[in-house]
């Protein structure tokens, strides 16, 4: 397929993307997010940008890509950056850049630089920031080095049982903050002695390893947390590479399994303001859940593992070079999307939702989750696709490129599927704590490290997210990096993450008397 290269003004992004494709997947691809109110149908003009050399104004949904752009991208076109950057447009959502000011005071007429950081338990996500005006100059991620010693918060508590491990996982975590750091510095040319605040979030076991606190009661019920305050720690106690005159600022955890992060993802989508009854589902290697309006908040966590991040799935991957970011089938044949230039390797989440959907959707895979017998199948499907049914192991799969080497196995279906079902779960158990059902959710916001973009549909026909329209559905990529640089930013951001952590109320999802039969039921596509 035939590919187009984009370039997004101001921020100087350019990716490469088929032709066909909508501007709006386009800017997703380039980590940019833009509103999408009326869910792509093109009636809310939220996602209106600009085609240069022209000056002509398009909605980003609307448009359908044809050759090389030059894109500028208004500011009330953003999802996020409109409140960090707007000055003076969005009045009761601008922020206050003050943290900067104290800085100034040491040292007069300096540039000053911030760095937000995600620790996820598999993905560590870094932004630098200029702390003046807000802007994000640079983004690096990295697959976290605490890995080797277990994929999951369980076997990082089990390990960090003495002193001595715990520090041994704290300078893992530390070492990796600081060669992002360094990356982001020589992307940028700046010296890391211009970085004077790093603010750092995270679910709560991240957040206690990269502080060196005390875990093992995390991994025991009733699985408390050592402590659920923002704390404010020296450079060096940490051994991060910064001015050592600066600041680590870390956010306020909501329990023992729901984390700063999760503070950070409400704070960016504004969910304790609204009184729209709302869901922020954020999926990394655990799915964390918040659902409510301004008068009342629950969350969750559920153990959905990490397979929309790649792991625990044959040939998956986190959103690289190369990986399938989407799979759509067209009259005989399915079609990817492939991240970059490269043929394709491997799959990405929501590569992986578009492929499920794609396989019950033709009936290869169906309700319980389990691939048809071919001979079923045989003439019922385009010769193309049927072809890509094949036996591995003495187990069938499914092959979604053609040099063959990305392919879909039972085992990978079963994974998604435990995973779905987690995620479908907790809603359920926090729908019925607030009395409400499906229909009474009027946005869901979806974050996470999918990949780019994940299409509605494809997470509704996995019966992942509860049943409602789509335009309720909206992408919000990675909302904690997102959090994380408005509090690094601002006080009032830290007063804000401080109010909401204390006001969200935890559900321990496990231990609700219908637990077992809901995610049963839950189990099924
Ligand atoms: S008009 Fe484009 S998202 Fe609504």
């Amino acid at each position: 397929m035939k590919h187009f290269k984009i370039t997004f003004k101001p921020d100087d992004r350019q990716i490469t993307i088929h032709k066909g494709a909508t501007l709006l997947e386009a800017a997703g691809q380039a980590g940019i997010i833009l509103n999408n109110v009326c869910g792509g149908k093109g009636t809310c003009e939220k996602c209106a940008v600009i085609l240069e050399p022209d000056s002509q104004q398009v909605l980003a949904c609307q448009y359908r890509i044809q050759s090389d752009l030059t894109v500028k991208i208004p500011v009330s076109s953003r999802f996020f950056e409109q409140k960090i950057l707007a000055e003076g447009i969005e009045t009761e959502t601008r922020i206050d850049h003050d943290i900067y000011k104290n800085y100034l005071k040491i040292q007069p007429n300096a540039e000053i630089f911030g760095v937000a950081v995600d620790i996820g338990t598999t993905t560590v996500v870094a932004r630098l920031i200029n702390m003046a005006d807000g802007r994000c100059l640079a983004t690096e991620a990295a697959l976290n080095p605490q890995t080797r010693y277990g994929d999951d918060v369980v076997s990082r508590i089990a390990y960090a049982e003495t002193d001595d491990k715990l520090g041994e996982l704290q300078k893992v975590i530390a070492d990796c903050v600081n060669e992002l750091i360094t990356r982001l510095c020589k992307k940028t040319s700046i010296d890391n002695q211009q970085i004077f605040e790093v603010c750092v979030v995270g679910n709560t076991t991240m957040n206690h390893i990269f502080l060196k606190l005390p875990v093992k009661q995390l991994g025991q019920a009733p699985y408390k947390a050592y402590s659920l305050d923002a704390k404010d720690t020296d450079v060096g106690e940490l051994g991060l590479q910064i001015n050592p005159a600066g600041n680590i600022h870390t956010v306020e955890n909501i329990a023992g399994f729901v984390g700063s992060d999760t503070t950070a993802v409400a704070l960016a989508t504004d969910i304790d303001t609204t009184d729209q009854m709302s869901l922020v589902v954020d999926i990394g290697t655990n799915g964390e859940l918040v659902l409510g309006t301004a008068d009342k908040l629950y969350a969750a966590s559920c153990a959905a593992g990490p397979a929309f991040e790649g792991a625990r799935i044959s040939c998956g991957s986190r959103a690289l070079e190369g990986a399938i970011e989407a799979v759509v089938v067209n009259e005989d044949d399915i079609v990817l999307d492939v991240i970059g230039s490269s043929p394709a390797h491997s799959i990405c989440g929501s590569g992986l939702i578009d492929a499920v959907a794609v396989l019950l959707n033709l009936g290869i895979v169906n309700a319980t989750g389990r691939f048809t017998k071919p001979a079923t199948l045989k003439g019922k499907l385009p010769s193309s696709i049927f072809s890509r049914i094949i036996e591995q192991d003495s187990q069938p799969a499914f092959v979604l490129d053609d040099s063959q080497k990305v392919i879909l196995t039972q085992a990978d279906i079963r994974q998604v599927q435990l995973a779905k079902a987690a995620i479908r779960a907790g809603i359920i158990l926090l729908e019925r704590k607030l009395g409400i059902a499906d229909a009474d959710i009027q946005q869901i916001f979806l974050a996470g490290a999918f990949g780019n973009y994940i299409r509605a549909e494809s997470a509704l026909r996995l019966k992942m997210l509860p049943d409602v329209p789509t335009e309720r559905i909206r992408f919000v990529g990675n909302a904690a990096s997102s959090g994380a640089q408005m509090i690094l930013l601002s006080r009032q951001c830290r007063e804000k993450a401080r109010q909401l952590a204390r006001k969200i109320e935890y559900v321990e999802i496990a231990h609700q008397p219908d637990f077992q039969t809901v995610f049963a039921e839950c189990m099924s596509f």
